[in-house]
């Protein structure tokens, strides 16, 4: 199985990073914080409990992962909501089965989230965590924002950093941590350029 596997925490650079490892070796990509998102839209949607495990799990088994985009699933709402069910191990359980299907797809894959390198893909290629202080991915949150034309706090951006980094290395069930046999990536002061080559090596030697 051709997988590279990219955890880390919120707004450390993954996304950019997967998008551009997905394209340099023609992979498929699934970011699988989009899984997680989906399935708390589906019951914030249809005014259904967050707090009920088996209606949520119930929602993550009919998950349709053709349908994923993040410019619906950004809302700050969907990402608090998705970071509470993801604590429940049953819809753990049914979105890790369709991601993993995802990744035996040909020639390749890329997947990125929280437990690709240490629960989901064990056996990937490459597994690569990237890291960056919560100060430095909330300026990056922050600067975002404001490109965009939105209004942003600061301050609150990096209290809802830490508490996410908090919720996500806290649980129980599929913890954020680095896979033992992951390469630390810390972007705190690396561009995303010198993230990219470093990662490319990384694959190229393992090709
Ligand atoms: O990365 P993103 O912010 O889109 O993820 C939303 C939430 O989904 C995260 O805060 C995390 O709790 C959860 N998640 C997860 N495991 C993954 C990907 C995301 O628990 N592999």
């Amino acid at each position: 199985m051709k997988t590279i596997a990219i955890d880390g925490p919120a707004a450390a650079g993954k996304g950019t990073l997967s998008r551009r490892i997905a394209e340099e070796f023609s992979f498929h990509h699934l970011d699988t914080g989009l899984t997680y998102r989906a399935t708390a839209k589906a019951l914030l949607d249809r005014g259904l409990p967050l707090d009920d495990e088996a209606v949520a799990a119930d929602v993550a088994r009919n998950l349709d992962l053709g349908g994923l985009d993040r410019a619906v699933l950004s809302a700050h709402a969907i990402g608090e909501a998705a970071s509470k069910i993801a604590v429940m191990p049953s819809v753990r359980r049914a979105l890790v089965e369709a991601q993993r299907s995802f990744a035996a797809r040909e020639p390749g894959t890329v997947l990125d989230g929280r437990d690709i390198g240490t629960v989901v893909c064990p056996d990937a290629l490459v597994k690569l965590y990237v890291t960056a202080s919560p100060e430095v991915r909330a300026k990056r949150r922050y600067d975002e924002i404001l490109a965009g034309g939105g209004v942003a706090d600061y301050e609150t951006i990096l209290d809802d950093i830490v508490r996410r980094d908090e919720r996500d290395m806290g649980r129980a069930d599929s913890p954020l941590k680095p896979a033992d046999d992951a390469h630390l990536l810390d972007t705190s002061e690396m561009s995303i350029e010198a993230a990219f080559s470093a990662a490319k090596s990384f694959i190229d030697t393992a090709l």
